[in-house]
């Protein structure tokens, strides 16, 4: 029964990516696959006004993924579950190429753990994808991960642009020092931005992906 369920969420998802071709920007060209999702171009403006840096270079340090990516996660903004405990965090940003150009209609797909350090293995809690705008952000509302047997607090990441390589990479938190020197993993280049905002925290990290 619980592989039936977990079938059919996949088959939701792929049903959301099947929505995403049908837009009118889909109709210009069927571009190259991106992480194995359609090239849909630009999403909606996200009106972030997020500033570029001024320098792009070198481009973000890759990471392992890990053992635990799902490919084909629903496209969406928002991977915040009913009821978590966990503290509310959105996590924004640019991608960008090694010039600093906004890449627009990147996928960038991420997956963390839970409020008690745990991965959804079966469904999509916590996972989710979605297309840069033009002016090249991301934005996901989710809630911080936890630490999990060894590792600091991250969010999986990957990115991909429609003439670049895919990149993958882990992004960490600056208010978990003594977590973070502890991990083998952890790299102070992939450390976002981050600040108190409302009942939660935004953080912002920018990703320059190599041609
Ligand atoms: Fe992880």
């Amino acid at each position: 029964m619980k592989r039936r369920s977990v079938t059919r969420r996949r088959a939701l998802a792929g049903l959301a990516c099947a929505g995403a071709m049908a837009t009118p920007a889909m109709a210009r060209a069927a571009g190259p696959a991106l992480l194995g999702y359609p090239s849909s171009g630009p999403a909606a403006g996200r009106g972030l006004g997020l500033v570029p840096p001024l320098s792009c270079t070198p481009g973000t340090r890759p990471l392992t993924a890990g053992p635990f990516y799902t490919p084909q996660t629903p496209r969406r903004t928002s991977l915040r579950e009913p009821g978590t405990a966990g503290e509310p965090l959105v996590f924004e940003g640019l991608v960008l190429a090694s010039d600093c150009r906004p890449l627009a209609g990147a996928v960038i797909d991420i997956w963390h753990s839970d409020e008690r350090g745990r991965y959804d293995n079966a469904g999509f809690r916590y996972r989710g994808h979605q297309y840069t705008d033009a002016a090249g952000a991301f934005m996901f509302e989710t809630i911080r991960p936890v630490r999990y047997s060894g590792r600091t607090p991250h969010i999986h990441v990957k990115v991909q642009g429609e003439a670049t390589r895919p990149l993958t990479t882990q992004v960490y938190f600056p208010d978990m020092a003594e977590a973070n020197a502890r991990d083998r993993i952890f790299r102070d280049d992939l450390v976002m931005r981050l600040e108190r905002s409302g009942e939660g925290w935004r953080g912002r990290f920018d990703f320059v992906l190599e041609p």
